[in-house]
This record gives C-alpha cells, structure tokens and sequence, in this order.
C-alpha cells in the first residue's frame, strides 16, 4: 500500500510530492477513494424548474443526468446505458419525457426506470426483468438550498454533516444578498473549459491561495472593478479582519473577512447606481434580518474535493472535474439573487463574465499558472522534487472572535502575516486521509474514527 502520510504527503516538513500530480497511478486511485466517495456538487435545482427538465453533469469522470421526473421528484443518475453502456443523453441540457438510448433504442423514464426495449417479445421473450435494468442513481443526493449534491457511497454522511462547520460559508453563497434563506439562481449557462493541469492546481488555489497577487498586478493596473478601480474596490478587504478559515476534520477551508461592530461594507457599483442602490439595500435588509452574522463577508474557498466557492464578487461557484492526471475541465456557474431586478442581472452578468471564466480577465492568469506548473513537473528529474507548503506554520486557533462575532473553524487571521498556507495544509491531510482510509469509520473523525492526519 501507498505511504500517503509518510511518503507523499509531509505536512511536518511541509512537503508535498510532485507525484501526486502527475503519476497515472495516483490518478487512478483517487478516481476509486475519493471522486466514488466523497460529496461532488451536481447543479443547482433552478436549471431544472419544470417536470422533464435536465442538465447534465460530472462526477469525477463519471457523466450523470441530473433531472427533474414527471411527479417533480430531483434524481442523479449515471448517465450510461445499462445494454452496452451508450450515453443516454448526449445534449447539455433540455426537457424530455423519456432518455431513449441512441444505439438500440432501450429508453427510461425521467424516474430512471427501463420504459421500453425494442423487440421485447420478439428478442427478449418478454423475460426482461426491466425493474432490474433502470438507470444506475447515486446513493445518495441532497437539495441544499437549491444546490444539489451527491455521493456513489451509501456509507457516507450526510451533506450537511459532510460539510460541518462550513455550512456557514456555503450558506452565503446561496442565501440571498439580503440575508434571506436560499434565494440564489444560476444566471445563464455553465462556462466550460479545459486546463492542461492537475484538477489539484485550482482545487488548491481557490482554498486560500492569498498568496499569488503578483499573478493579477495586471487586472488590477486594468481596474475591472465595477468602479473602475480594480479588484480593490471591493472595500469592505479595507475595513474588515481578513482570515483564513479551516474546518480541519473536513478538508473545506476559506477567506473570509469580518468587518468591525456596528460597520456595514463600504458603498460599490457606483458606476452603476441601480446596482448600487439595490446592494446597499440588501446590506440593509441583512443587518436587520441576521444581526451581527451579517458582519461576515465570503470570499473564495474550497469544499472538499473539487469545488470551489465565491460568495461575494463575483459570486458563483466552480468544480474541478479530473479528466486526466494532466487535463482538468473548469465548470463555472454564476449565481444571483432569483427576485433581483432585470437591470441588476444584466448588470452582474457581464461584470462577472468579464472577471471569471474563460475569458475573463482573472481566470486566465490563473490557467497560465496551473498549466505551465504542471507541465513543468511532469519530467522525470522535475518530480523527484517536492513542492514547499511551509508557510504560516502553526498559527492556527479555534475559537476565534472579533468584536463579539465567533467565527466557526479554525482560523488563521491575516491581519498581520498577510498570507498562509495552513489551508492547503488541511486540504492535503484531508487528501491523504481520503486515500489511505479503507472506510468511513476511518474519515468520521469527528463520529471517534482514527485520525490518520498526515503528519
Ligand atoms: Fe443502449 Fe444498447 S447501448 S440500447
């Protein structure tokens, strides 16, 4: 067996090997112990508002159908027939009544059930057992404020006990700006691409990598910003405590900053004052409906394994499907507040294009780094090197408070150190707990399992 902790993974010494990256092997493991285990994010239940509608989604590797069924029922299923294994959807997204196989037409139900099989009597004699022949559905899904999520393995628990601590996070994400309980809806569609790197790169970048500004001096020269001034008109970073926040026997870790008691977030979209007025109004709203949570603001961060999360601005979320050790396809969707006005969704829309995605100014420095750092570890004198995860070591605590507020998990404020990479830390513990664990007696640490944490 592989020496995850002892021999790949070194937190002690803050090394990680660069074979975790690059080797086929170790690709191939993680497809088996963490992509068929963990909780994946699927979509988002707003792309699939009527009976018959689907998207159709990844995890790992794997295709599935995420539909919506005739009596209004959300399933996941793998999208592979169960005669030779054809996809049965080949389209993105649309509404059907039936998925019919295009090589010899067996069709199911948007339940999943086998519905028809050509030449039934003929061929099969009628002796088909069609309850036994439906679509393959995850073990387990959850609908978490609109967000769907699901795992292959019947032994995992729950999403939300999955999640922690980190429910706080995600939950801006999905509430509305005004504090309102899950109020967000995707705006258009998916952006989709490929990255010639690690699905570890982003994963790793989007845990707290507060590290890389240099990488994006120059959209910040350009001033993107919705007031022109750059990533840094997002005034509350001026104003608030910036801390990195990790829930450790979970492997999800983020930034996020507080801002001072009694203190709302600095005036944005000024040049654009119906935006404007509705931000500040729903500042207003949460302050009255969440009272001091509402001092907490999101920033980018990482649910264990491949999702990533930015709550704020822009404000959408993205998953790092593994294609190879070498290829990683990026799935953003970008999020809005479902009642917000027309003008403050067209308005979004284009600012959050210009900033992420594809072609968006930030993302693409971001894919020139993972793609030329993994190209340049892949060779056979590069990898014998270990890459440094030194930083900040041992500045983590729990409990952390801020003029009253207590802020869950552990925390790292960079106030003063400015940059850590405790996150990264804890997202390759998690990794390497994931891939020496047999179980989950094994990674329910906080259920009394053995913590096999790499270091
Ligand atoms: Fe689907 Fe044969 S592969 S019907």
């Amino acid at each position: 067996k592989r020496g995850y902790r002892s021999g790949l993974v070194d937190l002690r010494a803050g090394e990680v090997s660069r074979e975790i990256f690059v080797n086929e092997h170790i690709y191939a493991e993680e497809q088996e112990r963490i992509f068929a285990r963990a909780w994946l994010h699927v979509g988002h239940e707003s792309q699939i508002p009527k009976p018959g509608d689907y998207f159709v989604s990844s995890m790992g590797e794997e295709s599935v159908i995420l539909c919506r069924d005739r009596a209004g029922k959300i399933h996941v299923f793998l999208n592979s027939c169960r005669h030779r294994g054809m996809k049965v959807c080949r389209y993105d997204q649309g509404t059907t009544a039936v998925f019919t196989c295009p090589y010899h037409g067996w069709s199911y139900g948007t339940d999943g059930r086998l519905v028809g099989v050509p030449y039934f009597r003929e061929a099969y004699h009628s002796r088909l057992d069609k309850e036994k022949w439906g679509l393959v559905e995850v073990a387990q899904m959850h609908n978490y404020k609109g967000s769907i999520w699901a795992t292959w393995d019947p032994a995992a628990p729950g999403f939300t006990e999955y999640l922690g601590d980190f429910t706080r996070y995600l939950d801006l994400q999905l509430d509305g700006w005004d504090g309102r309980e899950g109020q967000a809806e995707v705006l258009g569609g998916i952006q989709k691409w490929l990255v010639p790197c690690n699905w570890k790169f982003p994963a790793e970048n989007f845990s707290g990598d507060t590290y890389h500004n240099i990488s994006h001096r120059s959209v910040d020269l350009a001033g993107i910003g919705p007031s022109g001034a750059g990533r840094r008109d997002m005034g509350e970073r001026d104003v608030s405590r910036k801390l990195h926040v990790c829930i450790p026997d979970r492997g999800h870790q983020t930034i996020h900053y507080v801002l001072p008691a009694g203190k709302s977030p600095p005036p944005a979209y000024l040049n654009a004052p119906i935006v404007a007025e509705y931000v500040r109004h729903c500042e207003e709203e949460r302050r009255r409906l969440r009272g001091e949570e509402a001092r907490l603001v999101g920033a980018p961060g990482e649910i264990f394994p491949n999702t990533a999360l930015l709550s704020r601005q822009p404000r959408t979320m993205a998953v790092w499907h593994p294609r190879s050790p070498h290829q990683t396809e990026c799935w953003r969707w970008f999020f809005v507040d479902r009642d917000a006005p027309t003008e403050v969704k067209h308005f979004l829309r284009d600012y959050y294009i210009r900033y992420s995605g594809p072609a968006g100014m930030t993302e693409q420095d971001d894919m020139e780094n993972w793609n030329y750092a993994h190209a340049a570890s892949r060779g056979t004198i590069a990898r014998r090197y270990p890459y440094n995860y030194d930083q900040g070591s041992g500045t983590a605590v729990t409990n952390y408070e801020y003029q009253g507020l207590r802020v869950p998990g552990e925390v790292i404020d960079l106030t003063e150190t400015q940059s850590s990479e405790q996150p990264m830390r804890n997202f390759y513990r998690r990794w390497a707990e994931f891939m020496e664990a047999d179980d989950w007696s094994r990674l329910a640490t906080w259920r009394g399992g053995e913590r096999k944490a790499a270091e």
